[in-house]
C-alpha cells in the first residue's frame, strides 16, 4: 500500500511539473497575444477621455497612451490637465510609440458650449477613433432636502453633457464609418440606492441613451461600450454634491474600499480592444442586487427601504 502510494506521489509529482510548465506557457502566450491585440487596436488612434484630470479619467489617460494612442484629454481645469501631460510626456515603456495629448477644457454641464469643445476637439488630429465619455459627478442627500435644481445640474454634467459631446462628435464618425464610443455608468445605472437619486437617474438616463445609440449606430460599423463600475477608489464621493448644491466632502468608506482605478481602467481599455458592449465590474452583492432587481423586485425594493432607514437612522445619530 505504501509502495502504491509513493508511486503515486511519483507518478503525480512527473506530472505536476511539465503541467505548472505548460500553464505558464499558455499564460504568457496568451499575454503576448493580449498586447499585440491591444498594440493593432490602439497603435495611433485617436482617442478622447473626458474628466481626464482625475480618477477614473486619469488612470485612463495613462494606459491609453501606453498603449501608444494619441490622445486629447478633457476637463475643466487646464493646469490639472497640464500636469497630466507632463506626466505622461516621460513614461513610455519602449516598445509602443507614445505621443504628446492635446488638452481641450471645457464644462460638460454647458451643453451650449459642448458644439464648439467638440470642433475644438475634431480640429486636433481631424478625426476621433475612441470617444471615453468618463467625467461624472456624484450627489449625497435625501429627496425631500433636495432642490430641482441640483437634480438638474447632476443631469447635465452626467447626462447631457455626454449626450451633447457624443452627438457632437458622432457625424464624423458616421461619415468615416469607424469608431467607438464608451461611457463610464456605474452599477447605479442599473440599480437605484437611496440618497443617490440624481446621480442613479443620470446613470440609469445613460445606459439607456447609449443602449439605442449601440442599436443605432452598428449598421455604420460604429462600436458603443457601457461601462459599469461598482465602487472606485477616487475623489467622487469628495466631489460630490449634496441636496442644496454645497459640496459633501467626504471620503465614503466604500469609495475608500473600492477598486483600484487602475484596473477599471484596464478593463475599459478591454472593452474597446474587445468591443465589449455591456460591462458590470462589481462584487458579486451588487451583481446579485441587479439580477434580484430584474428577477424578484418586490425583495430588491425591501431591502432599499431597509438601507434607507437604516442609513437614515445613522444620519440622524
Ligand atoms: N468613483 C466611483 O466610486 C465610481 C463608481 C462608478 C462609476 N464612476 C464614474 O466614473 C467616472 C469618473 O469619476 P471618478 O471616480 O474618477 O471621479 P473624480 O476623481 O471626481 O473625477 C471626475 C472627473 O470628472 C470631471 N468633471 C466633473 N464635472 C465636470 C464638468 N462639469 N465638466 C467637465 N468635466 C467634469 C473632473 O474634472 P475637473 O474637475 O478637472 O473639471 C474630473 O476629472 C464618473 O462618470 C463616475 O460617475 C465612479
Amino acid at each position: 500500500m505504501g509502495l502504491g502510494l509513493r508511486r503515486m506521489e511519483r507518478l503525480a509529482g512527473v506530472g505536476v511539473g511539465p503541467l505548472a510548465i505548460g500553464a505558464v506557457g499558455v499564460l504568457l502566450l496568451l499575454q503576448i497575444i493580449r498586447r499585440v491585440r491591444r498594440k493593432q487596436v490602439l497603435q495611433d488612434k485617436v482617442v478622447v477621455i473626458t474628466g481626464a484630470s482625475s480618477g477614473l479619467g486619469k488612470e485612463c489617460a495613462r494606459v491609453f497612451h501606453a498603449a501608444g494612442a494619441r490622445l486629447i484629454l478633457c476637463g475643466r481645469d487646464q493646469k490639472r490637465l497640464q500636469e497630466v501631460v507632463e506626466e505622461l510626456g516621460v513614461k513610455t515603456d519602449g516598445k509602443t510609440k507614445t505621443y504628446t495629448p492635446c488638452t481641450v477644457t471645457f464644462d460638460l454641464s454647458d451643453t451650449e458650449t459642448v458644439a464648439s469643445a467638440a470642433a475644438e476637439i475634431l480640429k486636433c488630429h481631424g478625426h476621433v477613433d475612441v470617444l471615453v465619455n468618463n467625467a461624472g459627478i456624484s450627489y449625497r442627500g435625501s429627496i425631500l432636502d433636495t432642490h430641482v435644481s441640483v437634480q438638474k445640474d447632476v443631469m447635465d454634467t452626467n447626462y447631457f453633457g455626454p449626450v451633447a459631446l457624443t452627438q457632437a462628435i458622432l457625424p464624423s464618425m458616421v461619415e468615416r464609418g469607424a469608431g467607438h464610443i464608451v461611457v463610464i455608468s456605474s452599477v447605479q445605472g442599473k440599480i437605484a440606492i437611496p440618497y443617490r437619486s440624481a446621480y442613479a437617474a443620470s446613470k440609469h438616463a445613460t445606459q439607456a441613451f447609449f443602449d439605442c445609440l449601440r442599436a443605432e449606430v452598428e449598421r455604420f460599423g460604429l462600436h458603443v461600450s457601457v461601462i459599469s463600475p461598482g465602487y472606485i477608489r477616487t475623489n467622487l464621493s469628495l466631489n460630490a454634491v449634496t441636496g442644496d448644491g454645497s459640496k459633501y466632502g467626504v471620503m465614503d468608506k466604500t469609495t475608500a474600499a473600492g477598486w483600484d482605478p487602475v484596473d477599471v481602467a484596464h478593463a475599459v481599455l478591454k472593452a474597446v480592444t474587445y468591443r465589449q458592449k455591456d460591462v458590470l465590474l462589481a462584487g458579486p452583492l451588487p451583481a446579485l442586487a441587479v439580477y434580484l432587481r430584474t428577477l424578484w423586485p418586490a425583495a430588491f425594493f425591501r431591502l432599499m427601504a431597509s438601507r434607507a432607514k437604516k442609513e437614515k437612522g445613522i444620519k440622524e445619530q
